[in-house]
């Protein structure tokens, strides 16, 4: 059986296509997560997603994936930049995790540029737009396969 990536999505990934395409893309949640199935597939790995706008469904998830799943990608949204909380689940875990997000808020407003998730991860994926999904699931497939 293929091992399980868990790929997390923040508050407001929902809204995307829709929300501020200037900055995220024409593309929605569902196109992403079909790009990081696909490579996950082709790597051998299989992608259970979950979005949520709630950061303790975020919690749960990642407490859910201890000792099942092989590796988390996250986007935590806005999430990113103050919840330690989310900090402290994925330090938890056992395995790769890796933060990604769309933009590269390192270029953009000052608050954004605090991620207390890049203290927990493995490694962190910024400003690829959609082409991160796919680089994240392979940066995962090198890290198991290590
Ligand atoms: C984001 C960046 C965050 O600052 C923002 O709050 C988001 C999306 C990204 O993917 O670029 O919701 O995580």
């Amino acid at each position: 059986m293929s091992q399980i990536v868990l790929l997390l999505s923040g508050p407001n990934l929902n809204l995307l296509g829709d929300r501020a395409p200037e900055v995220y893309g024409a593309e929605s949640l569902d196109d992403h997560v079909s790009a990081a199935a696909a490579m996950a597939d082709r790597c051998g790995l299989a992608i259970e997603h979950h979005q949520s706008n709630d950061e303790a469904v975020l919690i749960d998830r990642i407490q859910q994936a201890r000792r099942r799943c092989a590796a988390i990608i996250i986007n935590p949204g806005a999430f990113t930049h103050y919840s330690w909380a989310i900090h402290d689940a994925l330090a938890a875990f056992e395995g790769p995790v890796v933060e990604l997000h769309l933009s590269n808020p390192n270029a953009r407003e000052p608050w954004r540029h605090t991620s207390v998730i890049s203290p927990v991860a493995t490694g962190t994926i910024v400003g690829f737009g959609g082409h991160g999904y796919e680089l994240a699931v392979e940066a995962v497939a090198r890290l198991l396969a290590r």
